[in-house]
């Protein structure tokens, strides 16, 4: 049996839980009455125009509403409700990569939202119920905008900064935004990037919704200036009044859309409520992260992934919490960035993806030991399983032995967090989420419901819905049933199916074991195998092609593409092609997607019906041994020709 790792007992006094009685005690409160548990903490967290009439509305499934009745903005409850008891306070401490820094206190927070908020109304038109696209680097103004959008109503879509300009224009269309607000570009690894090259790029190709375009000024590098269409937002914002009433949101409008990728076909536009959501940033922020006045926190996600909107902005400031924002790579101008920036920032909880935890490991082991690292308290992990010896590392030299790990499990459709430690409380060890937390009801299933036995792999589900979980896909509710609703059964009703596979371990804790779907985890990225097979396909000479993910040392996963070639002539030429792939892959997703290896194979197994068996493809590429019977295989030969090819490589 793997060690656990005990909470510090002088640490857990303070802490808001203490113990694991005290987890258990909120946990059987959820249990016992489950609306009366969310209705409580709805109405202590809140701060409401008007108060909701009615806990959860379960009478459409799986359209779910929460808090039926109440109205709330979400930008009044991160920022106007602070401005007596902590209107000097830092908000926002930024750091540039070259090394600016800028803090930004409440009350500043206040006047540049209500500016940036009432040039969107006066100067663009947005009013509630539009939908504004954000392509924007890692600067204060990104949240700005974020929330200026949330004050006035409209519906935000954060589209992340590494994407294509065709994988911006597919969101901007689907989303039928009416403004873009991106900015000049930013610097990373000391240079200057750029962003407004590539709106230009997306909106050439379509987008007939966009009106204006919206332009921060960060790198001052030059950009391509379209009269009527292009504002530049630095000087503009500063003629608006500070003042901007909040306009009174109901309870279930949408706060936001983020797109992700799912198994099959285009990225989805998970919606976002309002009070189900930023409630439950609330309350993990102070769960499980266990944030107290003085604290200051980091996260270190990019804005334009759902770790960055609920744990950045929305969670962190809801609480009034100091919230720090870094530009850049975390090895500029080496690999102590960041714990320099913990030394000089008194970092008390710092949260982090596994995949960068794995690159510091690899690229600067020894850094931590040269900075003072002791105001930490509390680290954090996201966004993929993370391996043990990543998670030793952090745990002895970045937290000194002392800090617990919170190795957080959620998703884009959840919203905030589902399962995790709580820090004071929960014994940890590597590798695994621990368990579900209070009124989150987080099972590891059967194909019918029923919870799995100790050590035996099943679907991870939430059997009952959460006040932040995923309302809908944008415009497309049908597949939103379809995607999350339709696998799984309890009790002869569907449930939340995550798409992620895992197992109680010998301590009752759930550990998950990745993705069960098509959806593959590189470097913490979510990638649907379907949008980079459908890239690949558009080559000249692919005449079929499957991608997996393969494990990788330090991204985790690596994309890998089974290819069927329609010319046998080219066979053999595998560094050209994947150069080709790669650069067709660039255009249409980004480079987050590329492509590491290919191989060029005479067919891809098949069942007699003709569906490719991507499961026999995934578990070849991972190594593992394939104990399906593959007799039934239109073509069983292929398998082996794979499997060869793999020993040889
Ligand atoms: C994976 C990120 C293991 C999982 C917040 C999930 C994790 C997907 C963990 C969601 C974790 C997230 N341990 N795997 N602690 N956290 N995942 O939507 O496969 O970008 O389904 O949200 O990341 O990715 P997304």
């Amino acid at each position: 049996m793997e060690k656990l790792f005990y909470p510090n007992r002088e640490e857990a006094k303070k802490a808001r839980i203490r113990n694991i009685c005290e987890y258990q005690e909120l946990v059987e409160e959820a249990k016992e009455d489950y609306e009366g548990y969310w209705g409580r903490l709805a109405e202590e967290k809140i701060d409401w125009f008007e108060p909701f009439d009615q806990v959860l509305d379960e009478s459409n499934p799986p359209f779910y509403k929460w808090f039926i009745g109440g109205k709330l903005n979400v930008s009044y409850q991160c920022i106007d409700r602070h401005l007596e008891s902590r209107k000097n306070k830092a908000a926002i401490i930024f750091e540039g990569e070259l090394g600016d820094k800028r803090v930004i206190t409440y009350r500043e927070l206040y006047y540049e939202v209500n500016r940036t908020a009432n040039l969107l109304k006066n100067r663009f038109g947005i009013s509630k119920g539009d939908r504004v696209v954000i392509y924007m680097p890692m600067i204060p103004e990104t949240t700005f905008m974020m929330l200026a959008c949330a004050r006035i109503g409209a519906i935000h879509s954060v589209v992340f900064g590494g994407f294509s300009a065709d994988a911006l224009r597919d969101r901007i269309e689907d989303a039928q935004a009416k403004l873009v607000i991106t900015a000049d570009g930013a610097y990373r690894r000391g240079k200057p990037y750029m962003l407004k090259p590539i709106v230009d790029e997306a909106l050439s190709k379509g987008c007939e919704s966009v009106e204006k375009v919206l332009i921060v000024e960060r790198n001052g590098e030059e950009i391509e200036y379209i009269e009527g269409r292009d504002y530049l937002y630095n000087e503009l914002v500063k003629q608006e009044s500070p003042i901007c009433e909040p306009e009174i949101m109901d309870s279930e409008d949408p706060l936001f859309l983020l797109y992700t990728s799912g198994s099959t076909g285009k990225p989805k536009g998970v919606q976002h409520s309002q009070a189900g959501y930023i409630l439950h940033a609330m309350v993990t922020m102070e769960m499980v992260f266990d944030i107290r006045e003085n604290d200051t926190y980091w996260c270190t996600a990019d804005v334009g992934w759902i770790t960055g909107h609920t744990y950045i902005v929305y969670g962190p400031l809801a609480v009034g919490a100091t919230t720090i924002i870094y530009e850049g790579v975390p090895v500029y101008p080496d690999a102590g960035r960041w714990w320099r920036m913990v030394e000089e920032y008194q970092v008390n909880q710092f949260y982090t993806a596994p995949t960068a935890i794995r690159l510091l490991h690899k690229t600067g082991i020894e850094e931590p030991k040269k900075y003072d690292l002791s105001s930490l308290r509390i680290l954090g992990t996201v966004g993929e399983p993370i391996n043990p010896d990543a998670w030793l590392w952090y745990y002895n030299e970045v937290g000194g032995g002392r800090c617990p790990i919170v190795d957080t499990w959620w998703q884009t459709e959840t919203g905030g967090h589902m399962i995790s430690p709580i820090p004071f409380a929960t014994p940890i060890k590597p590798g695994s989420a621990t368990n579900p937390l209070p009124g989150i009801m987080a099972e590891i299933v059967d194909e019918v419901g029923n919870r799995v036995p100790q050590g035996e792999k099943g679907f991870l589900c939430i059997t009952k819905p959460w006040p932040s979980m995923i309302r809908t896909i944008w415009n497309d509710p049908e597949r939103f049933k379809k995607s999350y609703f339709g696998d799984v059964t309890k009790d002869g009703k569907p449930i939340y199916f995550s798409g992620d596979g895992a197992i109680y371990d010998e301590n009752g804790y759930i550990v998950i074991t990745g993705r069960v779907d098509d959806v593959i985890n590189v470097s913490g990225h979510r990638l649907g195998t379907a949008e980079i097979e459908s890239a690949i396909g558009n080559h000249d000479n692919v005449a079929e092609v499957a991608v997996v993910g393969k494990p990788h040392q330090l991204k985790g996963e690596s994309v890998f593409a089974y290819i069927v070639l329609k010319s046998e002539d080219s066979l053999g030429e595998d560094v050209e092609l994947l150069k080709e792939i790669n650069s067709i892959i660039s255009k249409e997703i980004g480079a987050i997607a590329k492509c590491d290896e290919i191989m060029v194979v005479s067919g891809l197994p098949k069942t007699r019906s003709g569906k490719i068996m991507r499961r026999i493809l995934r578990a070849i590429a991972k190594g593992e041994k394939i104990n399906q019977d593959i007799s039934t295989l239109e073509n069983p030969a292929v398998v082996e020709e794979i499997e060869k090819k793999f020993q040889m490589k």
